[in-house]
Parts: C-alpha cells; sequence; structure tokens
C-alpha cells in the first residue's frame, strides 16, 4: 500500500498540472481514483486504514481463541507460520491418525481399548496405581499399572481424573483456568465442492470490522441479543476440497464445517441431559443458531442454497459430551499472554515435578492448540530418544 501511493504520485502531480476545467470534468466521473492509486484511499483516514490492517493480521486468533488483546504475538506468529509453511490435511480425514497409530502402538506391545472411558486415575499415598475403566461406576474395573501417561488435558485430568487432594500438590493446580467454548455446524451438500467452487482454504467471516468484534460475544452477550440477527463471525472449512481421496469416498457429495464461539451459559441448563435427548427447546435454539449462520453463507455464497441436503448443528454441551471438554472448550488451556511467559512454558511440561506420583503428558495443554503442536512434539520426542 505504502508503494502503490508513492508509485502513483503521478496521478498528484497530474491534477496538480492540467487545465483545471479538464480537472472538473474528471471529478465529475471520479476519474482521479480511478486512474491513481494516490486517490484509493481518499475517504479513509490513517486510523481507519491502520484498523483494517489490524483485523487483516490477527482476523485468525479464533483459530486458538483467545482475543488479540489477551494473547501474546509469539501465539499469532506460530499460527501464521503454521499456515504459511506447514498446513496439511490426512488424507482420508481425521481418523487416518488412530487408524495408522494404533498399529504402532500394537507392535509395541500396547492394546487399545475404544469405548472405554476412564473414570478415576487411581492413586495411593499421592502415587498413580492405575485407572479405573468402563462405562458406569457399577461395572468398572480397575486396571493396575506402574505408571499412568494422561493425555485427556491438564483440566480432565485435574478437575475429574484425580482425587483433589493430589491435583492441589501439583504446580499446574493454580494454572486452571476459565475457558472458551465452541458452536459447531456440519453441513452436506448434493454437489461435489468443485462443483459449488468450495476451495480447500479456511475462511473466517465477521459481521464487525474489529478483530475483535466476534469477542464480544463473551462479554454478557445474551441469546436474544443474538437469535434473528447476524451471527458476529464464523469460520468455514471445506474437508471435501482439502481431501484428494474424497471424492472416491463420497462421490459427487461435498460438506463444510463451520465454527464459531459461543458461552456455554447459553446451554448449560441442558448439560445433564444425554445426547438426542436434550428436548424441542434445545434442538430449536442450536437450529435457529444454526439456520442464521446458514442464510449468511447463503448470502455469500447463493449457488449453495439448493445443493444443501444436510445440516447438524452442536453446541458446547455436544462438544462436552463427545470430546470430554470441559465446558466445551475444545481448545484445552486458554492461550492468554501468561502461557507464553518462560515460567508458564517450563511449568507445562510433559511429566510432573515428582515424576514417580503421576507422569502427566498433557497433550496440546503442554504446547499450544493444534496440529502443529503435535509435530512439534514428535520432533522433541524424537530427538529425546536418540
Ligand atoms: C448438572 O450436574 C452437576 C453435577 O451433579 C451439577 O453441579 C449441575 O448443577 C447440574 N446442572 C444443571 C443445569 O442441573
Amino acid at each position: 500500500m505504502v508503494k502503490r501511493v508513492n508509485h502513483e504520485i503521478k496521478g498528484w502531480i497530474l491534477v496538480k498540472v492540467l487545465p483545471l476545467w479538464f480537472v472538473n470534468l474528471m471529478n465529475l466521473f471520479g476519474l482521479p481514483r480511478f486512474l491513481s492509486d494516490f486517490y484509493a484511499w481518499d475517504g479513509h483516514t490513517l486510523t481507519e486504514v491502520i484498523e483494517d490492517l489490524q483485523l487483516l493480521l490477527a482476523y485468525s486468533w479464533g483459530t486458538y481463541g483467545t482475543l488479540p488483546s489477551r494473547t501474546s504475538f509469539a501465539m499469532q506468529a506460530l499460527i501464521h507460520y503454521h499456515y504459511e509453511e506447514v498446513a496439511s490435511y490426512p488424507i482420508g480425514g481425521s481418523s487416518e491418525i488412530p487408524y495408522r497409530i494404533i498399529p504402532v502402538i500394537e507392535r509395541s506391545g500396547g492394546q487399545v481399548f475404544m469405548k472405554a472411558t476412564v473414570l478415576k486415575i487411581l492413586t495411593k499415598e499421592g502415587r498413580a496405581m492405575g485407572v479405573r475403566v468402563g462405562h458406569k461406576e457399577s461395572s468398572a474395573v480397575n486396571i493396575y499399572v506402574p505408571i499412568v501417561i494422561s493425555d485427556a488435558g491438564i483440566l480432565n485430568t485435574f478437575l475429574d481424573l484425580l482425587p483433589e487432594e493430589v491435583s492441589k500438590t501439583s504446580p499446574l493446580w493454580p494454572l486452571i483456568d476459565t475457558l472458551k467454548s465452541g458452536i459447531g455446524l456440519h453441513q452436506r451438500f448434493t454437489s461435489t465442492a468443485e462443483e459449488l467452487g468450495l476451495r480447500a482454504e479456511n475462511l473466517w467471516i465477521f459481521t464487525d470490522s474489529s478483530s475483535e468484534g466476534l469477542g464480544k460475544i463473551f462479554d454478557g452477550t445474551t441469546l436474544d441479543d443474538v437469535l434473528y440477527k447476524s451471527y458476529p463471525g464464523f469460520f468455514i472449512g471445506c474437508h471435501s476440497a482439502k481431501d484428494p481421496s474424497w471424492e472416491r469416498r463420497y462421490p459427487g457429495r461435498s460438506t463444510i464445517t463451520v465454527l464459531t464461539f459461543a458461552p456455554y451459559s447459553w446451554f448449560a441448563q441442558w448439560e445433564n441431559l444425554s445426547v438426542k435427548k436434550r428436548g424441542d427447546e434445545y434442538n430449536s435454539l442450536k437450529n435457529a443458531i444454526g439456520q442464521q449462520i446458514i442464510d449468511q453463507i447463503i448470502h455469500l455464497y447463493p449457488h449453495l442454497q439448493n445443493a444443501i441436503e444436510f445440516f447438524s448443528v452442536g453446541t458446547p454441551i455436544t462438544n462436552q459430551h463427545y470430546l470430554n471438554a470441559k465446558a466445551g472448550a475444545t481448545y484445552g488451556l486458554d492461550h492468554g499472554f501468561e502461557r507464553f511467559s518462560p515460567k508458564m512454558v517450563s511449568f507445562l511440561r510433559p511429566g510432573n515435578r515428582d515424576r514417580r506420583i503421576i507422569s502427566l503428558r498433557t497433550g496440546r495443554d503442554v504446547a499450544w492448540v493444534g496440529v502443529r503442536s503435535a509435530f512439534w512434539r514428535s520432533l522433541c520426542q524424537r530427538n529425546f530418544e536418540d
């Protein structure tokens, strides 16, 4: 933009030296602005242009869920680099990750259990002895092991799995923080991504030009404030376009996933009801928000309208149910500024201070949310083992 102004200074000179009657005529048709970028920002103050730049540089904060005013520049720099250099999509979808890794675990003498909820980490005098596993307490079994490694995240591990008196002895205990929760929408289309012009890209759509507009939803916004009004922002990703194996597996179909933020409190009254049994009021509420977002998408991409075959809407309680994400917070620990200080970085490490008590590998909470941190960990691990 700086270059455009300076390269186009001839536009400024022309308007200054051409006969006034001619310039007046040009002005009548708005030609100077059209002919020279020197006038491209006419009508916009420096502050307005800088605010647009702020949005462009910080808009992707939703990827880790902490507002620009609360996170560290380091976090944003990691995300920018991720998208420019290393972002990737697993061919076949995310189910490929367990599918490929389970044989590795089994080759090393391990076993993998499905639908085996860990109810508790068993402890004795502050030492981990094993895990209690089962669907309900009445039919659970104890499995005794020498080392327990929890990758359920810091919150599940400290708040649910360990007895509180053991959790409290950890230096991580004071870090248990407030979290953000999400709402998700899945839409299925009757045409291929290619036909619909859906590309392998991630989009963030905002109704507000400030980089923190979507974050205002956590400042006491009530359901009445958002229902039947434009939702302040959301993310769109199209797996079908990203996955080269999609067309073979689901010929003639495509999907998009839409993600946004929503306070847990909007849905908390249904938190203890089981999935698909939360009643009409819950369903019509979540579908009203979903439909509103669909309307906004169709406004931007009108050709999608007739191709929608199916959509389903999830809420923070959906995340809590399927992902065991406390308060629906799928990103784990908050990515606040403090998390990037040397002290905190050193605290959030795999393993407890006293490794004999509990070895904690707390998944994403050790590094930061997302796939990049998993790559990072696998690199560390390799170096460590070498
Ligand atoms: C759900 O259950 C928990 C634990 O029993 C309780 O603390 C919470 O208040 C319940 N929520 C509602 C909305 O009833």
